[in-house]
């Protein structure tokens, strides 16, 4: 992995330290376009919202600054989901009941992190924010949204 300009500050140990590097480098590709534009640049927003995250919790700030960018994401993912809902719901799409019981899953348990703020944060947390997002972008959201949009979906 190529050296990156935050390498000097995070997580000693090497798993951490790997963990941590898949999320400063977290970002989004043209591979995880479901071919709807709306639903790829909220997409885009919340990995920016879980570095912030990651950086907040990585530079030390305490239990004043982590719930405000904790509710900033959990806000913009409800948003989110939401949206992505609303257009199912409007295409009648077969996919809708799966897939917004993945979502819930997803904000029960960031529901339950974030009670209990800073210490809820852990790098495998982080790394589970960011295994969810990837998993679920590339195949729930590109299962539900890719066809209708017309993109074909490349093979992983
Ligand atoms: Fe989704």
């Amino acid at each position: 992995m190529a050296k990156s300009l935050y390498s000097h500050w995070v997580p000693k140990g090497m798993e951490k330290r790997k963990a941590a590097m898949n999320i400063l480098n977290l970002e989004w590709s043209e591979k995880m376009s479901v071919g709807v534009e709306s639903i790829d640049s909220d997409h885009k927003k919340l990995i920016l919202l879980i570095r912030e995250l990651y950086f907040a919790y990585h530079l030390g700030f305490g239990n004043d600054e982590i719930p405000p960018a904790m509710l900033k994401f959990i806000d913009y993912t409800k948003y989110h989901f939401d949206s992505e809902e609303t257009l199912m719901r409007e295409k009648a799409s077969p996919m809708l009941a799966f897939h917004s019981e993945e979502h819930r899953q997803l904000i029960d348990r960031v529901l339950a992190i974030s009670q209990e703020k800073v210490s809820g944060l852990s790098d495998e947390v982080f790394q589970f924010l960011w295994d969810w997002l990837i998993h679920h972008v590339l195949q729930t959201d590109m299962a539900t949204f890719a066809p209708s949009a017309g993109k074909t979906i490349m093979p992983r």
